[in-house]
């Protein structure tokens, strides 16, 4: 359409919306992913708008369906987790939301890990059971219990690569092999670890998630998710999210492609410090266990070694009971009172309270998550700030409690 505004003809109303939402033509490549703030895309004709709305042909009809950012987005991290393609989602939940819903119905079973983020457990358990899928919580380092598990019949196989908030590693290849060998599609929330220190697809994995919001985006700025995996099952997400409408927006998207140029820098500095300080605690006397997975005395090791490029910025450490862990917490100077991981600020949490409030002590129990823990996710300031900021806390971790 020729410039609307230099059309007399028209009136000033026509003119004004018209010419204010007629892009300029650019030549030249922008050297960032611009931010498509635009609910709708025009078609050259009506035909061709009904074709992109029925995917015949390619394209962007309805930004609820699909957007260039989020696309943009969808296409980077798809093709750092080594995928055919991705979708990218308004969050982490919204992204397990789509995988699971995409592939499960009525009647269907899923097999997955007892140490989950709280909401994947919730929306386990409470939301999926009111639509008839039921859930079945096992240890995965226990190969046996998730074979009996399997055994009597699951859609999916649900794993954390490293769990949250126990720092669990997960054998992946092994359980891939188990899930297939029943029949089972395997689904993995990647965020602990990213695509830069792991990638589950590798391995055999069907569909993997990261919620961006923690390292991909990694600067506590954004919400938003991803589901990466084989063109068909993303086709099932797709069409599934084209009703239900929980696609990342616009400007979501450009902040997490912004973070994600600089994700291998700083997973190496979070995996420095982050091994810097579990081996610090290591040597407290207040500090009962440490669960790394760069430390030699991991559960794990020898898996985490054999996956991982690197331990991560993810620790966790009993401190023995609740009053200990409020107390470090609040003796603490750098991390914020938040609940979130993943970002360039250290953030310290106690789970049983926070993240994983929606477990039941029983479930706290079986999921190895002791009333002491706290979870920190290690930023990137200066290591011996951290150091001096977790000896303060651990100091007054050891008033609380009477020897
Ligand atoms: C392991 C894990 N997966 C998924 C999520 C959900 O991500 P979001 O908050 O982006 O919905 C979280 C949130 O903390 C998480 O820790």
């Amino acid at each position: 359409m020729a410039d609307p505004s230099d059309r007399p003809a028209y009136g000033f109303g026509t003119r004004a919306i018209h010419a204010a939402s007629t892009p300029a033509p650019v030549d030249q490549i922008p050297q960032s992913i611009p931010i498509y703030q635009s609910a709708t895309f025009s078609a050259s004709d009506s035909a061709e708008l009904g074709d992109i709305l029925s995917d015949r042909e390619r394209g962007f009809a309805y930004a609820r369906i699909d957007n260039p950012t989020a696309h943009a987005m969808a296409t980077v991290v798809a093709g750092l987790e080594g995928a055919e393609a991705g979708f990218a989602m308004g969050s982490g939940m919204a992204a397990i939301h789509g995988a699971v819903v995409s592939l499960v119905s009525a009647g269907d079973r899923i097999v997955s890990t007892n140490a989950v983020y709280g909401s994947t457990r919730n929306l386990f358990t409470h939301v999926l059971a009111r639509f008839g899928v039921t859930t079945t919580f096992v240890d995965p380092t226990d190969h046996a219990a998730v074979e009996a598990a399997l055994a009597a019949g699951a859609r999916v196989l649900y794993l954390e690569t490293i769990s949250n908030p126990t720092i669990v590693v997960a054998d992946l290849p092994a359980l891939v092999e188990l899930a297939h060998r029943h029949g089972t599609l395997v689904v993995v929330d990647n965020t602990f670890a990213s695509p830069y220190l792991f990638r589950p697809l590798d391995h055999g994995a069907d569909l993997v998630i990261e919620s961006a919001t923690k390292w991909l985006g990694g600067h506590s700025d954004v919400i938003a998710g991803v589901v990466s995996g084989r063109q068909e099952l993303i086709d099932g997400v797709r069409a599934l999210e084209t009703d239900i409408g929980a696609i990342v927006a616009p400007f979501s998207a450009f902040l997490v492609l912004r973070g994600i140029q600089t994700l291998h820098v700083r997973m190496d500095r979070h995996s420095q410090s982050a091994l810097t300080m579990a081996r610090f605690l290591e040597g407290q006397d207040a500090v009962r266990a440490v669960y790394y997975p760069g430390l030699a005395s991991h559960p794990q090791a020898l898996v985490a070694q054999r996956l991982l490029r690197a331990g991560g910025g993810m620790l966790a450490f009993d401190l023995g009971d609740r009053r200990a862990a409020s107390a470090f917490l609040d003796a603490l100077r750098l991390p914020p009172r938040t609940a979130s991981l993943g970002a360039v600020q250290t953030m310290a949490v106690h789970p049983p309270s926070t993240t994983h409030r929606q477990f039941s002590d029983a479930e706290l129990a079986e999921a190895g998550i002791p009333p002491g823990l706290v979870r920190v996710s290690v930023g990137l300031e200066d290591a011996e700030d951290l150091i001096a900021d977790v000896a303060a806390g651990l100091a007054a971790a050891r008033s609380a409690v009477p020897a």
